[in-house]
């Protein structure tokens, strides 16, 4: 397997999309499509990030741009860019050190990192490895009620800022590439702990549905912890306006990567009737198929406040570790900034449909 790559290395990527090929020479192939891969015919994988690219903006000119700043604020506090690292399972796949590695990549870059309950490492390792840094907790309901409480205690003790609900995984999606590639999950400190349905290849998360995963629970769960919770995984106005209406704190419109339901809706186009159905009652972030500073740029101006990044944060682990995290930020950041002065704003807020063809 390759080496990782050396800063000056590093230095040479210019898109996000040069990280794939890289990270695929450096993990094992079954890791790799697991990571990769989408669900049924991958149709929705294929179009995720082909939605963001088919829509145009109309520009301002002559605006003072001076001082045009891609930076973002999540949950009230500063982002370098308004981008967080999405909630991904086993990040061992990737590095050795799996989620400590990546959490200080996302730390030294300046972005929110999301530990996910699949993580390879513990809730109180990822803590200690980036305590002062913006860190949120995602959960999935595993084992029992009690036990999954215990999760979202911990992270609350261990200084996580949002508890990030998944609610889109009822059961996991029917991916064909983990079926023929035999894919099983590696040990996982906080699945393992859990005894429940360990002869599914995704442990202990693959029946969230049979711990009721429904409004009712959603209210349960808010009362665990005085953290905020995001919802993540809503596409339909009609659940984005009954999160507002339960007073969540925000939702995530996704398509968990294009792992679960294929055919859904891309987020690029769930997002604009979602921000006019919540009508700022809630923070809206967005996720899928972001792949540059034109695409984040998008979303803010369809009325996203803050979006995530998966898979090329994932390649960008495995190629470079917490430095490839780094180089992978820094990208997103110059093409913002640069996409920013020619749109003719200061900042991403600043963005609403009018800048949109
Ligand atoms: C390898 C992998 C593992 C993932 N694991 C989780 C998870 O544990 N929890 C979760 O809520 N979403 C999970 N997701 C979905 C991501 O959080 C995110 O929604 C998605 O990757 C965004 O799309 P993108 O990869 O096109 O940027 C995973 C995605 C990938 C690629």
């Amino acid at each position: 397997m390759a080496e990782r790559l050396s800063p000056a290395e590093l230095e040479r990527i210019l898109s996000l999309d040069e990280f794939e090929p890289l990270a695929r020479e450096r993990m094992d192939p079954v890791g790799f499509e697991y990571v990769a891969g989408g669900s049924w015919d991958e149709i929705s994988l294929r179009e995720a990030a082909e939605a963001w690219r088919t829509k145009r903006f109309i520009p301002r000119v002559l605006t003072d741009v001076r001082s045009a700043d891609p930076a973002g604020s999540f949950l009230g506090r500063l982002a370098r860019i308004p981008v967080a690292m999405a909630p991904m399972a086993v990040q061992q796949l990737a590095h050795p050190d799996g989620e400590v590695e990546a959490v200080r990549g996302a730390a030294a870059a300046g972005i929110p990192y999301t530990l996910s309950t699949a993580s390879s490492r513990s809730i109180e390792d990822v803590a200690a490895a980036a305590h002062d840094a913006e860190r949120w907790f995602q959960l999935y309901l595993i084992d029992s009620l009690e036990y999954s409480r215990s999760l979202v205690e911990r992270s609350t003790a261990a200084g996580y800022r949002a508890i990030i609900l998944t609610v889109d995984l009822p059961v996991v999606g029917h991916r064909l590439r983990d079926l023929r590639s035999g894919f099983t999950f590696p040990p996982q400190p906080h699945v393992d702990q859990a005894t429940q349905f360990r002869d599914s290849p995704y442990g202990a998360i693959a029946e969230q549905q049979e711990l009721g995963l429904n409004w009712d629970r959603v209210g349960e769960i808010r009362t665990w912890t005085h953290l905020p919770v995001i919802l993540k995984g809503i596409l339909s106005p009609l659940d984005a306006a009954r999160a507002a209406d339960e007073g969540v704190t925000g939702i995530i419109v996704s398509t968990h990567g294009a792992r679960q339901l294929d055919r859904v809706i891309a987020a690029a186009e769930a997002l604009a009737p979602i921000v006019d159905a919540v009508a700022g009652r809630t923070e809206v972030w967005v996720d899928g198929g972001i792949r540059s500073g034109l695409d984040i740029l998008m979303a803010f101006a369809l009325g996203a406040t803050g979006t995530l990044i998966g898979r090329p944060l994932y390649w960008a682990l495995a190629a470079g570790g917490a430095a490839g995290i780094e180089r992978a930020v820094a990208i997103l950041h110059e093409e913002t900034r640069i996409a920013m002065s020619l749109l003719g704003v200061e900042r991403p807020g600043l963005l609403e449909r009018s800048f949109i063809a």
